[in-house]
């Protein structure tokens, strides 16, 4: 069995992907998630504005249809996400605006909204991502460091991290606690606009005050654009922040390319190539480091990706075809890159 989890099991590892519920219904699409990944995130389905999106009124039925995939297929699941900015339900961001839920009220709410969650699915998830990308990037700090960001930061003070760590393990007990980001795949100069050395030092503090942070989550959104990381800077990453006693991650993997990139015949392609590197130094960047526990990639075929829609910089969609499949299910280079890994090292 040459499958990505039957090869990574051999190392004690597994790789997943985001799965769009949506995309369950295609056979193919299917299939390649069951048989080709051993842990599985929900893209979308279980954010808040879907799980709650009236005050009180819960709606489990997409992540249970994500739940029972997983189940199905033996896949370990980590649960996305509990706290971040984006896809709030409007009643809470509305009412937060117009006032007529106060800061203090806001506290409770995320209370009662991680105990919910957590509890609902208590014993059935692997890790949780408990607080996603809260800290600001180098372009988006004018005053020159990087700082907190975000709805929850602005509203409840940088506390609210810890609390939310709390809360999900007083919720459950088993469930690994991630803190998860983007840009935090390797380590630059050490100086204020470092975000990577930001976390590093966020989780140092916080475990110090024994805030229960089990795994820190590397996204690795890349791009072939902006030049690669070697194996041995990821690697390095993922030392440094099992050094604070943490395991560590990649979670939401993925290498755009400039369009078009799409002529997957052909090996020599430049841009497949460097997307295969990538994809590559990562995984070798995990497999050196013990303390990676999953590689999960976001998404896994180019017709399901959040980069076709998403503007970077180059326009709707024009920095794209990040994925390791083409949109008609053809192994990319990106795939035959990670399998060897996998089986030689
Ligand atoms: O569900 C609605 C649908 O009803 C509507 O017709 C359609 C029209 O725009 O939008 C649909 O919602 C979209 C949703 O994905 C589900 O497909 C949103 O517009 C779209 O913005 C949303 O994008 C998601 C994005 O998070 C938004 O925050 C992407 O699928 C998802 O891949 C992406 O994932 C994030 C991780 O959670 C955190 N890290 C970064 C990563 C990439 O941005």
């Amino acid at each position: 069995d040459q499958s990505l989890r039957a090869l990574a099991a051999d190392h004690g590892l597994y790789v997943g992907t985001a799965i769009d519920v949506g995309a369950l219904s295609d056979p193919t699409y299917s299939q390649i998630a069951a048989s080709q990944f051993s842990t599985v995130t929900a893209e979308n389905a279980m954010k808040w504005e879907t799980i709650e999106p009236e005050r009180g009124v819960y709606n489990w039925a997409p992540a249970e249809q994500f739940m029972a995939f997983a189940k199905a297929h033996d896949q370990k699941v980590r649960g996305h996400v509990l706290v971040w900015q984006n896809q709030l339900p409007a009643w809470l961001t509305e009412g937060v605006a117009d006032g007529s839920i106060s800061k203090a009220e806001l506290r409770g709410i995320l209370h009662d909204y991680i105990t919910a969650v957590v509890t609902h699915f208590q014993g059935r998830i692997w890790q949780w991502d408990v607080v996603n990308e809260a800290v600001t990037d180098p372009w988006d700090s004018p005053d020159g460091h990087i700082t907190y960001k975000g709805f929850w930061y602005e509203n409840l003070g940088a506390g609210y991290i810890a609390d939310a760590f709390r809360w999900a393990r007083a919720a459950d007990r088993q469930a690994l606690l991630t803190y998860n980001d983007y840009n935090i795949d390797a380590f630059g100069d050490g100086g204020p606009l470092d975000k990577t050395q930001f976390v590093y030092d966020m989780v140092k503090d916080l475990r110090a005050q024994g805030v229960p942070i089990d795994v820190v989550g590397s996204q690795a959104h890349l791009s072939t654009r902006y030049g690669n990381y070697s194996p041995f800077q990821i690697a390095d990453a993922q030392q440094k922040f099992a050094s604070l006693g943490v395991a560590t991650a990649l979670t939401e993997v993925d290498v755009r390319n400039l369009m078009p990139a799409e002529q997957t015949g052909d090996t020599m392609n430049p841009l497949l190539q460097a997307q295969a590197y990538d994809y590559s130094a990562l995984m070798q960047g995990c497999l050196a480091s013990r303390h990676c526990i999953s590689y999960t990639v976001w998404g896994f075929d180019d017709g399901h990706s959040w980069t076709n829609t998403w503007d970077f910089g180059a326009g709707a969609g024009a920095e794209a075809m990040a994925t390791l499949y083409t949109a008609d299910y053809q192994p990319k280079l990106a795939y035959r890159a990670i399998q060897a890994d996998l089986a030689f090292t």
